[in-house]
Formats: structure tokens, sequence, C-alpha cells
């Protein structure tokens, strides 16, 4: 995990980077900030860094790796954040705080945050691209263009978009339905996340499709441990209010199941699937003991 400490300190720094080029002083300006620089696991942009590490050549430095991912990983962290400003909203979820802090709407008022989200959406685009015309080889070019489609997809109606629309229905789900949604909101930019990272370094299909696998799993286990965490936690841990789903009338996988141990039992099974697509490929890629490390710090999170 040590690598991973050191990813994250790193990214954070080019992050709060990033923000600080944002020279504008107007109000969307300062709302985009604030929603980006309050915390957060920072998931998303971790798994870009492992997709990459997984499949650069043997002895690539940390640097070298670093550079080629950081912009994609900023970008989701990006579209990611902008995911939570709108799911906040109170024409959605309607939530008053997150990561510790009154939400963006509840700061800026609705509108305002509606339109930080966008802003955030396009800014995504713009970092993963910008860089574009000073990549050395054409091989470069292609597989950030590759990568950022990938991604682009996730997030959209066949993924994130598409998955918070049939949440918000609040429909009656069945359980198969219910993983379908889940897959779509939560796992779909995860796997963007862990696909893009291996784009960049030429991955073979064969080790993107037990990525798809992987990521897919993880976000069944990390939504439903969400769910889970709703009902259990206290505010002050989550830094969200918590009861919501419930308040929401809100039937999530956990109440689909029978309750919260049933649940938890399911999570092992998610991360027992996790392991098993990665270990179809360990002797292809690097560093596949970060990857189960990583799955067993999600099932036991408390935040
Ligand atoms: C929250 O995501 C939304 C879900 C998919 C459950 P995270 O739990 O990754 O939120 P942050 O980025 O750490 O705040
Ligand atoms: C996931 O679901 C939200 C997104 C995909 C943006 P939730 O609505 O459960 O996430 P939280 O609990 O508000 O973080
Ligand atoms: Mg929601
Ligand atoms: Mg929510
Ligand atoms: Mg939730």
């Amino acid at each position: 995990m040590e690598l991973i400490e050191e990813f994250k300190t790193r990214f954070d720094i080019d992050l709060k980077k990033y923000l600080d080029s944002i020279q504008s002083e107007d109000v969307v300006s300062e709302a985009f900030k604030y929603s980006i620089l309050n915390g957060g696991k920072r998931v998303r942009p971790t798994l870009v860094f492992l997709g990459a590490i997984a499949n650069a050549p043997k002895r690539t430095g940390f640097d070298e790796i670093y550079e080629k991912v950081r912009d994609l990983a900023i970008g989701i962290e990006l579209i990611h954040s902008y995911s939570l400003v709108h799911d906040d909203l109170p024409c959605m979820d309607n939530d008053m705080l997150r990561r510790g802090q009154p939400t963006t709407h509840a700061k800026y008022g609705a509108g305002m945050a509606t339109i930080t989200g966008d802003a955030m959406l396009n800014g995504a685009a713009e970092k993963m691209l910008c860089g574009l015309n000073s990549l050395e080889s054409v091989y470069d070019y292609r597989a950030q263009v590759e990568a950022v489609r990938y991604i682009l997809d996730c997030s959209g109606i066949y993924g994130m978009v598409g998955g918070q629309a049939i949440d918000i229905q609040n429909k009656e789900l069945t359980l198969r339905e219910t993983i379908q949604m889940y897959k779509m909101k939560t796992s779909a930019l995860l796997r963007a996340a862990l696909v893009a990272g291996a784009i960049r370094f030429e991955a073979s299909e064969y080790v993107i499709k037990s990525f798809e696998d992987y990521a897919d799993n993880f976000g069944l286990l990390f939504q439903v441990v969400d769910d889970i965490l709703d009902k259990t936690s206290t505010k002050e841990v989550l830094g969200k209010d918590v009861k919501k789903d419930a308040e929401n009338n809100k039937a999530t996988y956990v109440d689909l199941v029978g309750g919260i141990e049933n649940a938890k039992v399911n999570c092992q099974m998610f991360a027992q699937r996790a392991i098993n697509a990665i270990k179809l490929i360990e002797h292809r890629i690097s560093h596949a003991d970060v990857f189960y490390d990583f799955i067993n710090k999600m099932l036991t999170r408390e935040k």
C-alpha cells in the first residue's frame, strides 16, 4: 500500500496546482474549487494509477508512469466530483453534507451547484486532452485519445449518468435490476479509471477484460458498503448525513437481500470475484498484490 500512499500524496499536490491554475475569481470558479478540494478518498485516481503500474514495462520509474496518467487521474476525479455535486442537489438526493462540509448547493444554491457540475465535466475533458499535442509519439497520442474515449463512454448514458437516471426514478427494482443499476452508477467510473490507466500503457485485450471484471465487482462491493454505512455509521465518521436512503424511500441492495448481515456476506463474494479476475492475469501484470490489498481495504472501510 506504500505505492498507493506515494501516489496519493503526489496526486493531491497536482490537483491543487490544477485548481490554482484556474485564474478566474467568479463564484462558479470558487464553487468548482470548493467541490474538489474538500477531501475525498481519491479511489478513482488511485485505480488509474493501478491500471498503469500493472502494465508499465518492468523497470519503468514511478515518475514516468505518474506523468503519463496524471491528467487522466485529475479528469476522472473531476467527473466523479461533479457527479456528487449533482447527486446531492435538492432534485436528486437532497443532501446537505458531503466530505464533512456543506454540499455545493447548500453553500452556493442549487442553480450555481448545477452550473458548477457542468463546469467540472467540461474541465475534465479539457484537462485530459490539453497535453495531447505535446505527446512525443503517435502511440502515446492514440493511447491518450482511446483512454479519454473510454472514460467519457463510461461516464454517460451507458454508464454513470444512465445509472443515476434509473436510480432517481425510485422504481421497485428486482435484485438483478439493482445490480445492473449499481454497475452503471458506480462500477462504470471505477472501470473507466482502471482501464484508462491500462490503455495508456497498451495493455492487452485479455488484461483489459479482467480489469473490467475486477472493477465491476469492486463497484458492487463499494456501493453495497456505501449502502451499509448509510444505515450503520455516523455523520461525524462518514462526512455525510446518514439514514438518508430510508428517508428518500430508497430500497437498496441491503434491503433486497434481507439486511446487513446478508449484504456483508455478498460483499465477500464480490471481493472474491474481483480477486479471481486478477488471478487469471497475475503472470501478465505487475503488482497484483496491490489489487488484492485494495479490494480488501474496501471491504473494511469505515468512510
Ligand atoms: C461516493 O463515492 C459515491 C458512491 C459511488 C458511493 P466516494 O465514497 O468515492 O466519495 P469520495 O470521493 O470519497 O467523497
Ligand atoms: C452513488 O450513489 C452516487 C453517484 C454515482 C454519483 P449514492 O447517492 O448512494 O452516493 P452518496 O451516498 O450520496 O455518496
Ligand atoms: Mg444518489
Ligand atoms: Mg447520494
Ligand atoms: Mg449512498
